[in-house]
């Protein structure tokens, strides 16, 4: 914060709690409020027994709390995205004065968030988007942040972001990375990511499973093995762990009582439009949200598990190749992340410093990982096309690895098991590196039934074939 102005936080769930703990611990006064006031008392009881009540003061209202606060303000919310927002945002604006600035701290579409900084900047107010990533644990002790918002405005605010952010090797996760939307537009492509990487792991623990008859807890020690190697990343780790916890009912592993059915607030999903709609399709992601959507359909799966044979064949193949595999599909669901990043600052003329946000994501966030430090290296050192994976130092680990994909991937098609993001990868990997594709044949349909014209190899455009004559 500059000298002057005073931080307040409404929205004391999970994540604004624990944001509010990390920010009172780093020595700032803050205030807070909560739509239910039980949460507040609540969190005036937590911060206490943190001994960390010194700077904290605590109001009923947010028009309470709005009132207590000296101008300038700043006040984060943290809260559910979409409407809570707008309410909020209708609440605070008659009480707030010119200078004062809203934060929105929580998983909001970056399309609303860039319709707020208009409005928010007709009424002579500050607004702010940004991306907070880390879960509960790392809001409470260093979150990644990516943030939105006017250069000025990222200057106020600064120095309290910087102080709760986690830090690689010393260095604060977190930064301006461009105007309005910038930030959460970078926060959905990270959970786009998340969702990738998930589905991913996933799937290799599935072929691992009922491929290879591994045990949960046999599994979970070969991921925390992996951990220790090129996959390190905060969600080989979780899932490592994962694997080897017991039900305290029944001591079965813990994935065995879960209902394999997956939710998903938005974002992840939100990242596959974005990127259809903006011309990058990002087929790991979607492959990801796919997968989601598809596992709710408990009782269709044990219908169709009834009709057409369960997936569980045996399947040989060897870790080193299932570790490979996973390395690859990491690659590409970030190569694709990068591009739709890439897509929308294009469009919306943000200028986002894609090394900035490797970095950004190298500490506290859910996808952190090894990887993210020679990402950050590769967009420093320039990309052939702008692309990811044509990166030097990705092309030869790709030569090397692709082969481990694709043994892993067709052996699990043979064997019948559905594997849509690292299939999905390896598509990508193999459209990538085809010169001459089947397209042609696709403009020559068009031309045929709809006279849509298509270009020659020698340039000609506005051509049409020989299918009426
Ligand atoms: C994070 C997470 C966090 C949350 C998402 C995902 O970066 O800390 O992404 O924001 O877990 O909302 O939730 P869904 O899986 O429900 O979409």
């Amino acid at each position: 914060m500059s000298d002057t102005a005073t931080l307040g936080l409404f929205g004391l769930g999970t994540m604004g709690s624990a944001l509010s703990l990390n920010i009172l611990e780093k020595g700032f006064t803050l205030h807070v409020s909560n739509r239910e006031i039980e949460m507040t008392q609540d969190f005036v009881v937590e911060a206490a027994a943190e001994d960390l009540s010194g700077t904290l003061i605590a109001s009923d209202t947010l028009v309470e709390m709005v009132a207590a606060m000296p101008v300038p303000r700043a006040i984060i919310m943290m809260i559910p995205a979409g409407a809570p927002v707008d309410d909020t945002i209708a609440t605070l604006t008659p009480l707030l004065a010119q200078g004062d600035t809203i934060i929105d701290a929580g998983n909001s579409d970056y399309r609303e968030t860039r319709r707020r900084t208009l409005a928010a900047e007709k009424a002579g107010l500050t607004y702010i988007g940004m991306g907070v990533s880390g879960g509960e644990n790392g809001a409470r002790h260093g979150p990644s942040m990516m943030v939105g918002g006017t250069p000025a405005a990222w200057g106020a605010i600064r120095p309290v972001i910087e102080a709760i952010a986690a830090k690689f090797q010393g260095a604060p996760c977190a930064d301006h990375l461009g105007p309005d939307g910038a930030g959460h537009f970078v926060k959905t492509v990270h959970n786009g990511i998340e969702y990738a990487d998930m589905q991913l792991i996933a799937e290799v623990y599935g072929l691992m499973r009922y491929g290879c008859g591994q045990s949960p807890d046999e599994i979970g020690q070969v991921f925390e093995r992996w951990n220790e190697g090129r996959l390190k990343s905060y969600l080989v780790e979780i899932s490592g762990k994962v694997l080897q916890a017991k039900d305290s009912e029944t001591g079965k592993p813990a994935v065995d009582v879960i209902l394999d059915s997956a939710g998903q607030k938005g974002t992840g999903r939100w990242t596959a439009i974005e990127a259809i709609q903006l011309g990058r399709s990002a087929n790991v992601i979607e492959a990801a949200v796919a997968a989601r959507a598809w596992s709710t359909q408990v009782h269709k799966r044990s219908v169709g598990a009834e009709l057409f044979g369960a997936q569980n064949e045996a399947f040989g193949v060897s870790e080193e190749d299932l570790e490979v595999a996973l390395l690859c599909g990491r690659i590409m669901s970030y190569a694709q992340g990068f591009s739709i990043l890439d897509a929308a600052s294009q469009e919306f003329d943000w200028s986002v410093d894609h090394a900035r946000v490797a970095e950004v994501w190298r500490a506290g966030c859910i996808i952190r990982s090894a990887m993210l430090d020679d990402i950050a290296a590769a967009f420093r050192s320039g990309l052939p096309e702008g692309e990811l994976i044509f990166a030097p130092r990705f092309v030869s680990l790709l030569k090397a690895a692709a082969p481990s994909l694709r043994r892993v991937v067709s052996a699990a098609l043979t064997a019948g098991h559905a594997v849509p993001a690292l299939t999905s990868a390896l598509t990508f990997f193999d459209t990538m590196r085809t010169k001459r594709g089947t397209t042609d044949l696709v403009q020559a349909q068009r031309d045929f039934f709809g006279r849509h014209g298509f270009e020659r190899l020698d340039g000609r455009v506005g051509q049409h074939g020989p299918w009426w004559d």
